[in-house]
């Protein structure tokens, strides 16, 4: 990569911060090339993937901020396993409307019936909703509110 043009893209892009776009410059020009993009599809890609790696970076950062006890999802949730849960409700919960409503949600059950997994499952929802999201114990709640 010889080009001074190039170069001085390049350059900008890392002041920038643009860090996808740094990486992929040169495909993305040459694919721009041979599909013969328009200026506002080029440009729309580039924003497009540029945005995509902050909100990954976000949402990494945010999922350990979280302090979740595991990752797991409401896709990974067996709910033939619990034909006791109402899975509509759940589905209601996953859009995240209670946090809006500032309604809370108790999960009831025998140890290992997936409680924790609801409600990390949940927790994942809100953090890609951009929700601040913390999981934290009953009891260290209350201690931390004591301390
Ligand atoms: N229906 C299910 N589908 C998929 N995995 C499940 C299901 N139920 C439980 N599990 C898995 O079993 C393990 C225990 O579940 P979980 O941690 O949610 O239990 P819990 O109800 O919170 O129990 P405790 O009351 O002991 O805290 C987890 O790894 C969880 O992913
Ligand atoms: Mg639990």
């Amino acid at each position: 990569m010889d080009n001074p043009q190039l170069l001085r893209i390049q350059e900008n892009l890392k002041h920038l911060k643009l860090t996808r776009t740094t990486q992929s410059l040169e495909n993305l020009l040459q694919d721009a090339g041979k599909q013969e993009m328009s200026y506002s599809d080029f440009l729309d890609r580039l924003l497009e993937e540029e945005v995509s790696l902050k909100q990954e970076k976000q949402t990494a950062l945010n999922t350990s901020l979280a302090k979740l006890p595991y990752v797991k999802t409401l896709e990974s949730f067996d709910f033939s396993f619990q034909p006791s849960i109402d899975v509509k409700g759940i589905r209601e919960l996953a859009t995240c409307l209670f946090i809006e409503r500032s309604e809370n949600v108790v999960f009831l059950g025998p140890p290992g019936t997936g409680k924790t997994h609801l409600a990390v499952a949940l927790g994942l929802k809100a953090i890609h909703k951009r929700y601040r999201t913390l999981f934290i114990s009953a009891a260290g709640l209350i201690a931390d509110n004591v301390s």
